[in-house]
């Protein structure tokens, strides 16, 4: 069970994700304000056990050690994200240096350790103060997203040339405004809507900030994709097929990568928004040309019509045969093929990265040793996929394993372990997972391979 290496090129980026909320902890330190997740998860039952990340796995602390580690793994790249409230705690305004000082340092030790340093602007962890304001359903938001920015391209971008503006802005906008399931835990359909745009715009206003800031950067945005399927072939459910891909899929990728919103998703929602909001001249700001389409991929979708013939309710099948993860998401290494072909297929030829993939399952450390053969198997297959597409013409050009540590995992607290390397949370001793050895094997061997030719 291995992956075949040569359908990956010489100049393939081999790396890890993380986040910072997910990560860091020291959430009052150096001039950090609260973001919206600090905010959400202090609230009594949104978050299973009450957990948050004001420790998280104290990499505020021990991030050199954690360098090391990733250079000890061999591994290429590193995406990681910055904290807009410890960067701007005002979420408007002045930079805050204690606070870049942090970035400065970590930026500066991957690259002494050769590992290409990728950032993340915005993964969920908007400043408290802003949401006060708004949060996202408003405007605003967008344009402070932009001065965020070009505060932290400046400082930074004589070394970060790999940029990412959002991380999955589907779930900041509807788990965070609609389901509430997430930061900051509003159930409002119309004003999720309205933040889904206003993040998309935020991204288009923040490239435009990061071409003047880093002329030389590379410049993506990283979305969650989904394959959707039917739960049956009886042409029954096709219409909800539609209106789930449409809502999550197409939504995003149509407004960056095409310049419009998909009209039938327009008509699906015209009975909760009448989206308004869109004001002329948005899709063009939101349509900068970019470098990559950064791809976010986990599990498949498998949907159903309601049960009253007409009715516009959709049912998530969730017996679909499938081994699943600990998080209870189908394993479907199938559908990133899916994913991808689709993207191949309807979009103009973009490079890619899959900028997340991994899986959570109950690993226990035995004897000073993790063995998540579990684990190992969804890396390989995912891979596979991957390396098909490639074979398919596909210009994929990297992978960014999610986790390089066990983490906060947002409203499932500390429960579900995505690591290569686990993470014990009382000492915060780190012990390399057989995942992240598996892993660091496949890099030295691709590696290996190259030099022997
Ligand atoms: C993605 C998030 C990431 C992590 C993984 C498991 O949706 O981007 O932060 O929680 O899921």
């Amino acid at each position: 069970m291995t992956v075949d290496i040569s359908a990956f090129p010489d100049d393939f980026s081999w790396g890890v994700a993380t986040s910072a909320y997910q990560i860091e902890g020291a959430v009052g330190e150096d001039g950090r304000t609260p973001s919206i997740w600090d905010t959400f998860a202090e609230q009594p039952g949104r978050v299973i056990g009450g957990e948050t990340g004001a420790i998280a796995v104290d990499h505020y602390h021990r991030w050199s050690d954690d360098v090391d580690l990733m250079s000890e793994l061999g591994l290429g790249a590193y995406r990681f994200s910055i904290a807009w409230p410890r960067v701007q705690p005002d979420g408007q305004g002045s930079g805050n240096a204690a606070g870049i000082a942090f970035y400065d340092r970590l930026v500066d030790r991957l690259l002494e350790k050769g590992i290409t340093p990728w950032a993340t602007l915005y993964h969920w962890d908007l400043p408290d103060t802003l949401e006060q304001s708004g949060g996202w359903p408003v405007r605003d938001t967008a344009e402070h997203i932009a001065d965020y920015t070009t505060i932290i391209a400046e400082a930074l971008g004589d070394r970060v040339k790999h940029w990412i503006t959002l991380n999955e802005p589907w779930c900041a906008a509807y788990l965070g405004y609609a389901s509430g399931i997430h930061a900051p835990g509003r159930t409002e359909p119309a004003a999720s809507v309205a933040a889904s745009h206003h993040l998309m715009l935020g991204h288009g206003l923040a490239v435009d900030r990061l071409r003047a800031a880093v002329p030389d950067a590379q410049v993506g945005v990283t979305l969650n994709l989904y394959p959707v399927s039917p739960v049956d072939d009886s042409g029954r459910h096709d219409d909800a097929v539609r209106r789930i891909d449409g809502l999550m899929n197409r939504w995003f990728l149509d407004p960056i990568l095409k310049g419009s919103y998909p009209k039938d998703v327009l008509a699906d929602i015209a009975p909760v928004t009448d989206a308004s909001f869109i004001l002329d001249g948005d899709p063009e700001l939101i349509a900068q040309p970019l470098d990559f389409l950064g791809i976010n991929y986990y599990t498949r979708h498998v949907v159903g019509a309601g049960l009253w013939p007409g009715s516009s309710d959709v049912r998530f099948e969730s017996e679909n045969g499938l081994e699943r993860t600990a998080s209870g998401w189908d394993i479907d290494p199938q559908g990133l093929v899916d994913v991808l072909s689709r993207v191949q297929r309807d979009y103009a030829p973009i490079p890619v990265y899959l900028t997340e993939n991994g899986a959570a399952f109950d690993d226990e450390v035995v004897d000073g040793v993790v063995h998540d053969a579990d684990r190992i198997s969804f890396l390989n297959d995912h891979l596979e996929s991957i390396a098909t597409m490639r074979q398919q013409g596909m210009d994929i050009r990297g992978y960014f394993a999610w986790s390089l540590l066990d983490n906060y995992e947002w409203a499932e607290g500390y429960a579900k372990r995505f690591g290569i390397v686990h993470v014990d949370y009382e000492t915060q001793v780190r012990t390399p997972k057989d995942s992240a050895r598996w892993y660091s094997d496949l890099i030295r061997a691709h590696r290996a391979a190259i030099l022997a030719t």
